[in-house]
């Protein structure tokens, strides 16, 4: 039997993984290390959490003492717990340095006392910054240009570094950028379309012609599982769809599919420091045998149609603190 140590699992991605995971595997345990931020969400498991596979932990990354015990008793470390919101970094990056940097810190510390067969640090695509023109290889030199950004390349390299010194069995997916179920509406799929599904302006930063390369949240678990699983200790995997949209693309699609007019497009102050491309080479984790499953069509039916026939999860989620950072982040143009 595996055991799991999954960190972040009440957020997005690592929600949709620990789904992804039970689905498959009959012998697997999992534990999910999760100190519920306003990003981390009860609900997206409600399914599973009778599951006896599976254990819920409230706690912080970076308390030694809580995350010590839980890496201890677990085979792999899958380290999905972030702060990920760029326009929250830009406004306040302090917990970003703390939870993406020291946290990862703490756990990577905890493995190396414990010996895990695997370390698995979520990175992003955003490490390598903005490109023009081209595909990022996995050897390119990193150059983040937001606070998010900046706070995972330290990750992934302090990750890096534990399998250089200290030989701990680290791998490191980087991924683009994901979209699907369960995604928080802070996001430029999720809050679009729920905003349009209230007639609400959709706000469109600068031209809206910046460009991301959007992979389906399930594709990117079969791609991490195949990195856990296949990769090569000390390896750094890319993980892209090359599905390559500008954000003018992503809003039309989003109101096409809910029937909504063009005059919910809003153009509004651009965000500072904004990376106007990313762009994966993905044919190291190809030879892995991994490929995505979804097309961008198919993906953006399936996620429109969730959010629109899931109002209740994400209803709950735009009030409160949420209203707060909403109105004072877009106090000028909306
Ligand atoms: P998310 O914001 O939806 O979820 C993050 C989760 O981490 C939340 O459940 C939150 O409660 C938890 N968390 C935050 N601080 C914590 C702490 N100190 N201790 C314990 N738990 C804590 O994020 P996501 O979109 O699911 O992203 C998951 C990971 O994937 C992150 O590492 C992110 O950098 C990476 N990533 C995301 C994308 C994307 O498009 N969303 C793309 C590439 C990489
Ligand atoms: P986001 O979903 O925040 O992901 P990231 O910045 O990490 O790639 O944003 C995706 C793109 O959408 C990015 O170019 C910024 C843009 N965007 C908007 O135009 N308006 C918005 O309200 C948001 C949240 C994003």
């Amino acid at each position: 039997m595996r055991k799991l140590l999954v960190t972040g699992g009440a957020g997005f991605i690592g929600s949709n993984f620990i789904r992804y995971m039970l689905s498959r595997h009959s012998d697997i345990r999992i534990t999910n290390l999760d100190k519920l931020t306003y990003a981390g969400n009860p609900d997206n498991l409600r399914d599973i959490e009778q599951d006896d596979r599976y254990r819920f932990v409230k706690g912080d990354i970076c308390d030694a003492d809580t995350v010590d015990p839980l890496v201890r008793d677990a085979d792999v470390v899958l380290n999905f717990a972030a702060e990920s919101h760029v326009d929250r970094s830009i406004g306040k990056p302090d917990d970003f340095i703390r939870t993406d940097v020291f946290g990862t810190f703490v756990l990577l510390e905890a493995a190396r006392k414990h010996g895990v067969e695997r370390f698995v640090q979520i990175s992003t695509d955003e490490v390598y910054g903005s490109i023009e023109s081209g595909l990022f290889k996995e050897t390119d030199p990193l150059m983040p240009s937001s606070p998010y950004s900046a706070s995972k390349a330290g990750a992934d390299r302090l990750a890096f570094s534990y399998y250089v010194t200290y030989k701990l069995p680290v791998v490191i997916p980087r991924s683009s950028n994901n979209y699907g179920p369960y995604q928080f509406p802070e996001k430029l799929i999720s809050l679009f379309t729920t905003n349009a599904l209230d007639d609400k302006p959709l706000p469109i930063y600068g031209t809206g012609e910046n460009v991301r390369d959007w992979l389906f949240v399930t594709d990117n678990c079969e791609g991490v599982e195949a990195v856990m699983e296949r990769g090569t200790d000390g390896e750094v995997y890319n993980l892209g769809a090359g599905n390559e949209k500008n954000n003018l693309e992503i809003t039309r699609t989003i109101l096409r599919e809910l029937g909504k007019p063009e005059s919910l497009m809003t153009f509004v102050r651009d965000r500072q420091g904004h990376d106007l491309r990313y762009a994966l080479d993905t044919t190291k984790i190809r030879s892995l045998g991994w490929e995505p499953r979804h097309s961008f069509e198919d993906g953006m039916k399936e996620t429109v149609s969730w959010y629109r026939d899931n109002r209740r999860w994400w209803e709950k989620l735009k009030s409160g603190e949420y209203l707060e950072y909403y109105k004072s982040h877009y106090k000028r143009e909306l």
